[in-house]
């Protein structure tokens, strides 16, 4: 494609609806009087972040650093929670898949048992990917991170 025509091409696609609209879960709740109006984040940020925590979970486990990982698992079922309340047309088994490992995954934690939290975080990416499926963004595909890109944050646990 000439450089022309890729910038014609861009200009249809920047006029046309975003593509986040197209994403059946995407779509924000209508506005009904006395709600506030508009969404404070989309579920595109908020997906950003729990990708974000999914890997400092990750890393958290595998460092068996057992706080941390509480307190990242805390923090995801608050974005959890935020998807549910800002987009309601989420089928809601499709969120309790992803929030029950999340349960395990805190047992795990209180009982330092790393095999378990192993499984509970496969579970927990099974869950993520089976939504993306069901919301035709298969194409996004989450796996157990390979490296951490927060190399400003140590993950093993503080020797007191
Ligand atoms: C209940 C459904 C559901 C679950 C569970 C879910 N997602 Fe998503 N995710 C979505 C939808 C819908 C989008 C598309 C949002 C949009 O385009 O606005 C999305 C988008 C994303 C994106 C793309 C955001 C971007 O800006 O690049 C990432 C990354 C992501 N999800 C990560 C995760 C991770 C990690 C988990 C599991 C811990 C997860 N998601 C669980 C529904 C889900």
């Amino acid at each position: 494609m000439n450089r022309m025509k890729f910038c014609l091409a861009f200009a249809i696609a920047a006029a046309s609806p975003t593509l986040a609209d197209d994403v059946p879960f995407a779509a924000p709740p209508l506005v009904s009087p006395g709600l506030p109006s508009a969404p404070s984040a989309t579920l595109g940020d908020i997906m950003g972040k729990l990708q974000l925590r999914h890997i400092k979970l990750w890393f958290a486990i595998k460092s068996r650093n057992w706080d941390l990982t509480d307190y990242e698992l805390g923090q995801m079922r608050d974005s959890f929670e935020n998807a549910v309340i800002l987009y309601r047309n989420i089928p809601v088994e499709l969120i309790a898949s992803a929030t029950n490992p999340l349960i395990t995954l805190q047992a795990a934690a209180k009982a330092k048992d790393f095999a378990k939290a192993e499984r509970g975080f496969t579970e927990l990416t099974v869950a993520c990917n089976a939504c993306h499926k069901a919301a035709q963004i298969g194409f996004i595909t989450i796996q157990t991170p390979t490296s951490s890109p927060f190399a400003d944050q140590a993950f093993s646990p503080l020797k007191n």
